[in-house]
């Protein structure tokens, strides 16, 4: 049994119903074979899944419909995109966009990325990860499927190499001062502003952050940096 899945791997997503466009299922057909990697239970070199294997590969967990990742790649195309997704339509979306764009910067793991976190990515072997609105799971007793959770924040700190960082966006403040407590707590983690980040110029808004801005809530905003 692993440290990070918990006895019985308590997901941090619920299948939500499948309902593709015809334009998705179209892309997803087309298009998973090129840039859709299967995960794997051993350990791989990031970077070769990449046209270019030298460059830093960023990871990000749940691009919903891949809106910001395909933006975020186009602007910086000498970094390496790993983008995992449980949704298939928003996997079908994110493809498209890779094509519409002609990206060779973004690659997609269509699975749980707990386990792609656990099994495949080696130690000190990403640049830095994405956690864009992450699901706040805001009853307590669902508190344990946060992806921002001791466990889990452990991992992903040894995974990122040396000045890695970790950029979490959440619209839901509890969540984001739980998980404050829990990255402050996170042996390898430093605090880059010692308190909530400011926003980082270069992310763009998400369909999640549309959300959040309509019902009036406020945007938080943590960054932290691999230490030690
Ligand atoms: C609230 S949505 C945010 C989507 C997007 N980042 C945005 O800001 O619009 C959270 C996403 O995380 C995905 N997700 C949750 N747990 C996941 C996991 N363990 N592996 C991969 N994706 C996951 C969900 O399927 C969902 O699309």
């Amino acid at each position: 049994m692993s440290e990070y899945r918990d006895r019985d791997h308590i997901k941090s997503y619920v299948r939500r119903a499948t309902r593709m466009s015809e334009h998705q299922r179209r892309s997803y057909e087309r298009l998973s074979g090129r840039y859709c990697i299967r995960r794997k239970d051993t350990p791989i070199e990031p970077g070769s899944l990449f046209a270019h294997e030298e460059r830093p590969v960023v990871l990000e967990i749940g691009f919903g419909m891949g809106h910001a990742t395909a933006e975020i790649a186009a602007a910086t195309p000498g970094v390496n995109y790993l983008g995992i997704e449980v949704y298939k339509p928003g996997v079908g979306k994110l493809l498209s966009r890779i094509e519409d764009a002609g990206l060779d910067n973004v690659r997609i793991i269509h699975d749980d990325a707990i386990l792609v976190l656990e099994q495949m990515i080696p130690d000190e072997s990403i640049a830095g990860i994405h956690l864009f609105f992450p699901d706040p799971w805001p009853k307590k007793r669902h508190h344990k499927r946060r992806i921002v959770r001791p466990a889990l924040t452990r991992l992903m700190a040894r995974r990122l190499e040396p000045n890695g960082y970790l950029y979490m966006v959440t619209d839901w403040q509890e969540y984001a001062r739980a998980a404050m407590d829990v990255l402050d707590g996170t042996e390898g983690l430093r605090n880059r502003y010692g308190g909530f980040a400011p926003p980082q110029p270069w992310r763009p808004r998400t369909a999640f952050e549309r959300k959040g801005l309509r019902a009036d809530r406020p945007i938080l905003e943590l960054y932290y940096v691999r230490s030690g």
